[in-house]
């Protein structure tokens, strides 16, 4: 059901879970004090117990209370980048209880850039938030997708469409030199623009077996259609399958042709959208136009890494 600001903060205070907007996708929020209300999320998520949640701030204090042993770098990036779409992993104080964190000494803490996020923030404190798509479907970036994975059983503030549709940076701070768990909006080479420190990415570090980030092990959402690169833009699309081309210069006409002239940013903000809409449409078979590797816009690492494991599945 659709709830204002208002109405949410106070369902939020009285121990429910509202969905709200944020600038990369919609959130399942609860007070991040309240153990029963994560408990709800995980429930409602149907997440597992070891994946722990970021916390959403609205002003640096809030940071103070979660986290403990700040390194300095963390003030030059959320200087930089917050309120935005990155998540610093930092040491958490005790405060913080264990089922925020899946048992981790460490605590995700993101300021969201979003009106509504950051006004709703100011009235309940710090949020706990995953994305709000039930487990195994991509994260929402509409009300659409919303109603489809909880039907009416879920309170939410109608947001529109977030605008950049892909999950935020979530960079590990407790370690040094600081890894990037999974790359988002804030680009590895924006990072170190800031911190003139070389960061490294888990990519670089696959030779570990644990991963840090517990969400990276899961599978991620595969639509019912098989995904798949295609190297080359057909001379003749097939009417069964669905494409996403982000190459070409005029826009098809055709509902299963889905290209994006170059502009990375639309195509990072409707993917998931077109994941659903495929399945919908009922096609066995998605081609993506494989990414070029030579140009350096902040949305093709994430494109890459989400794409990359709808096909793994
Ligand atoms: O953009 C976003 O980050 C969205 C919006 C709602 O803010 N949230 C989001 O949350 O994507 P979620 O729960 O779907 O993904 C959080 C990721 C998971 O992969 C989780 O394992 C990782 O962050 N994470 C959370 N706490 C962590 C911690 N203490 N250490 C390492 N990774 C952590
Ligand atoms: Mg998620």
């Amino acid at each position: 059901m659709r709830v204002s600001v208002d109405q949410a903060a106070e369902l939020i205070i009285n121990g429910d879970v509202v969905a709200f907007p944020t600038e990369t996708v919609y959130g399942l929020g609860a007070d991040a004090k309240n153990v029963n209300a994560i408990k709800k999320t995980f429930l409602l998520k149907g997440r597992p117990s070891d994946n722990p949640l970021i916390v959403h701030v609205s002003n640096l204090d809030q940071v103070s209370e979660l986290a403990a042993n700040i390194p300095s770098i963390f003030d030059l990036l959320a200087k930089a980048f917050w309120p935005g779409p990155i998540t610093f992993v930092l040491k958490k104080k005790s405060s913080v209880p264990d089922l925020v964190t899946a048992g981790l000494d460490t605590v995700a803490i993101r300021m969201p850039n979003h009106p509504i996020a950051l006004k709703l923030i100011r009235k309940t404190g710090p949020l706990t938030a995953p994305s709000a798509n039930k487990s195994g479907k991509p994260s929402p970036t509409k009300i659409d997708h919303l109603l489809e994975d909880y039907h009416d059983e879920l309170h939410y503030i109608d947001g529109g469409q977030c605008k950049i549709g892909v999950e935020s940076t979530v960079l590990d701070l407790t370690v040094s030199p600081p890894v990037i768990l999974r790359p988002g909006a804030i680009s590895k080479e924006m990072i170190e623009d800031v911190t003139q420190v070389k960061i490294v990415t888990e990519r670089d570090m696959s030779l570990e077996q644990t991963p840090k980030s517990p969400g990276t092990k899961y599978t991620h959402y595969k639509p019912k259609a098989d995904v798949q690169w295609m190297t080359e833009i057909p001379i003749e699309f097939d009417s069964n399958s669905y494409y996403i081309i982000h190459s070409l210069d005029k826009p098809m006409s055709d509902k299963n042709i889905i290209s994006f002239n170059g502009d990375f940013n639309s195509m990072a903000r409707q993917l998931y959208d077109l994941f659903r809409t495929a399945d919908h449409l009922g096609y066995a078979q998605i081609w993506i136009e494989a990414l070029p590797k030579k140009n350096n816009h902040p949305l093709l690492s994430p494109l890459f890494n989400r794409i990359s494991k709808a096909i793994s599945g």
